[in-house]
């Protein structure tokens, strides 16, 4: 294989979230979180496990700060939990809990590292989803405020700005599969809740733009779709609307592509979308965060389709069709640089970020080492695909691995690693995997050799 650099300038960095790392989940006035109340409910995560302890990184957060600066990683994508800045969701700040990310990004920019703030990763104060969640419009208008306040505090040094992580699963797999908090499963309420969470970054985006905020983003999880078969561009074209077109449309064309609304309409009245929303929801972004890990493949015949893509009911979606990782999930970095193409040539103007790409596999210890050659071969095949974009053509600016740490995987429990870093959950310990070496070098060389 061929070396490879990036252009001068390109943005090398991790991403983590607040959820799956922080833990300390009752210390200094933090309010619940739904996914505090999905993961102590019985059946709803592997075995059981909870955020209530994470990584400790609440507490060990200069540690793994000064671990990042040793692999020279330049930008740090984490997230602001809600409740610790706001308890129930609205209201005056509580400082204990906004103070926590004040010292965190002094000790990045000390290191020498780029904060990259996202506002919202999927832990919503419980006392928000008991007044209707993300289906209710007052969500939004409570996010963008809480998005003011945050601002108010860390403006000053963070320039990079994110509103969501991914709203398709926080809309999807909370309010219709019910797969993540708050667990529910009213499809029709999944609509609703994508309409809010993109008000939400409309009016958060307004607000902060005015408040001088320099670079405004929203990480999407964009199906890097593909039909395999004759007859299944129809299924194709349904999933794209269904998990791109959905949000990309509003975003960056202020308006709901019409196959998609005619799905939406089987199970809501829209009664949710008010005359300018879409105005406010298009307001101009500076940068796209895209996280991709695996394709989604659409066969030729009838299927049940997703419980998560309501309206998919009567198409093929496929297993996974070559080697996948602990996940399950199919690894193909060609389809992330079809994907990135596609983007940039639809929807031109808005520079990209790979915001999170990685991979869980059943990392062993040996000794003092994990020698995770599979991570390292996905990074190292991705890396080249996001390379082989830039070659042809598409604005990216940076590549960030998830993840700095291994964490809470969602209604996986820790049973999926991710971390560059595995961490020893009974001790605390870290211990850099032979992946987080690899890409200590990647980025002192800015490429591949
Ligand atoms: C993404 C999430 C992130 C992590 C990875 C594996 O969907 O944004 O929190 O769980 O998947």
């Amino acid at each position: 294989m061929s070396a490879i650099t990036f252009p001068e300038g390109f943005i090398w960095g991790t991403a983590t979230a607040a959820y799956q790392i922080e833990g300390a989940t009752r210390a200094d006035g933090r309010g619940v979180s739904i996914w505090d109340t999905f993961s102590h409910t019985p059946g709803k995560v592997q075995d059981g496990h909870t955020g209530d302890v994470a990584c400790d990184h609440y507490h060990r957060y200069a540690q793994d700060v000064a671990l990042m600066a040793d692999l020279g990683i330049r930008t740090y994508r984490f997230s602001v939990s809600w409740p610790r800045v706001q308890p129930d969701g609205h209201g005056a700040v509580n400082p204990a809990g906004l103070g926590f990310y004040d010292r965190l990004v002094d000790t990045l920019l000390d290191a020498g590292i780029d904060p990259m703030v996202t506002l919202y990763h999927w832990d919503l104060p419980q006392a928000l989803e008991d007044q209707g969640g993300w289906p209710s419009r007052d969500t939004a208008y409570r996010f963008a405020d809480y998005a003011q306040l945050v601002y108010e505090r860390l403006g000053d040094r963070v320039t990079t700005w994110t509103t969501h992580n991914e709203p398709w699963c926080a809309a999807f797999l909370g309010y219709a599969s019910g797969i993540h908090a708050p667990g529910r499963t009213e499809p029709g309420a999944a609509f609703a809740a994508v309409h809010h969470l993109l008000l939400g970054h409309g009016l958060a985006v307004q607000a902060l733009r005015e408040a001088g905020a320099q670079r405004l983003s929203i990480v999407l999880n964009p199906a890097a779709v593909a039909g395999t078969g004759p007859g299944s561009e129809a299924g194709v074209r349904l999933m794209d609307g269904l998990q791109n077109r959905i949000f990309l449309d509003p975003l960056l064309r202020g308006e709901y592509p019409e196959d998609v609304l005619e799905v939406i309409r089987r199970f809501s009245d829209l009664s949710y979308l008010q005359e300018g929303d879409l105005e406010i929801i298009s307001r101009p972004l500076d940068l796209l965060g895209i996280n991709y890990y695996s394709p989604s493949l659409v066969g030729p015949g009838t299927g049940p389709g997703s419980r998560s893509h309501p309206g998919t009911e009567g198409i093929e979606l496929l297993p996974p069709q070559g080697p996948v990782t602990a996940m399950g999930w199919q690894i193909e970095p060609a389809a992330l640089t079809a994907l990135l193409k596609r983007i940039a040539t639809d929807y031109p103007g808005v520079p990209l970020m790979i915001t999170e790409n990685g991979a869980a596999f059943n990392d062993v210890r040996t000794g003092d080492r994990v020698h995770d050659a599979d991570r390292i071969a996905y990074l190292e095949g991705h890396i080249r695909a996001a390379h082989q974009a830039i070659t042809e053509g598409v604005d990216l600016r940076g590549y960030l691995v998830w993840s700095l740490l291994d964490n809470f995987e969602w209604a996986e429990g820790y049973h999926k690693r991710f971390g560059l870093i595995r961490v020893e959950y009974d001790t605390q310990e870290r211990i850099l995997k032979d992946s987080a070496l690899w890409y200590r070098e990647v980025i002192k060389r800015n490429g591949l050799v």
